[in-house]
């Protein structure tokens, strides 16, 4: 999508997207990443969803990207934080306590701007780019967070029923772009009850990047497709 595609959602109030409620998956599944305390965690497209506001509360650092400044000015004034705001390249930088947010393009965020991640939380932000961007987006993540850990909420649905965003990006696909670089392992696979989707599945998956002896609950990551 293009950018402008994306600002006029924010500002015409379009933001279906947004959550009224901490995601669950988050709040179920971070712990999987064993993130040390005061973890920095990476959130890309990050709109001003409310698991920032519940990252800050566990004691993390958060650290987000998103084109649309209306988001950010919104998610700033929800947390009550007054943020220093400096234009940084291409970028403006948005930062207060312990979050720090990049408003552009993430293809325009560099690991110098980014600085040492411990973990990327994506949640709507793979299913939100359309298929030819979806390797580029997964390439520059990995590269910016330096092969961090990531927790990726995806959806699957069939395609031919809707157009996205959100887009279906099945295991085959997370495979293609992300298996060379990470372990993937599936966390949760769980039906979405919504009509315009019909019978669509939104999966968890941690991403664990290759050579990191990875295991959870004594399971060895793996990805079955
Ligand atoms: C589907 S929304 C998800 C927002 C957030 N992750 C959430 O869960 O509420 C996708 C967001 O990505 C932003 N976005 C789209 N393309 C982007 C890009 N290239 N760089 C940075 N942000 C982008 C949009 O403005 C939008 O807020």
């Amino acid at each position: 999508m293009e950018a402008r595609f994306w600002h006029q959602k924010w500002e015409q109030g379009e933001i279906g997207f947004h959550q009224s409620e901490v995601n669950p998956w988050l709040q179920a599944h971070l712990s999987s990443l064993n993130l040390p305390s005061g973890a920095r965690v990476f959130l890309p497209l990050c709109g001003k969803t409310l698991d920032i506001a519940w990252l800050l509360a566990q004691g993390n650092r958060v650290v987000g990207v998103e084109l649309s400044e209306l988001a950010i000015q919104a998610l700033f004034e929800h947390l009550a934080l007054r943020p220093q705001i400096v234009r940084r390249d291409n970028l403006i930088h948005y930062s207060a306590q312990n979050i720090e947010i990049f408003v552009g393009d993430i293809f325009a965020l560099t690991t110098e701007h980014l600085g040492a991640v411990d973990a990327v939380y994506d949640r709507a932000a793979l299913v939100a780019m359309p298929p030819a961007t979806r390797p580029l987006y997964a390439a520059q993540t990995s590269a910016i967070s330096q092969g961090a850990p990531q927790l990726l909420v995806t959806y699957e649905y069939d395609q031919s029923l809707r157009a996205g965003p959100p887009f279906s990006v099945g295991a085959t696909e997370i495979a293609q772009i992300f298996g060379s670089a990470y372990d993937l392992l599936p966390l949760a696979h769980s039906p979405v009850t919504n009509s315009q989707f019909k019978s669509a599945a939104e999966v968890v998956w941690h991403l664990q990047a290759k050579g990191g002896g990875f295991t959870l609950d004594g399971k060895e990551g793996h990805l079955s497709i």
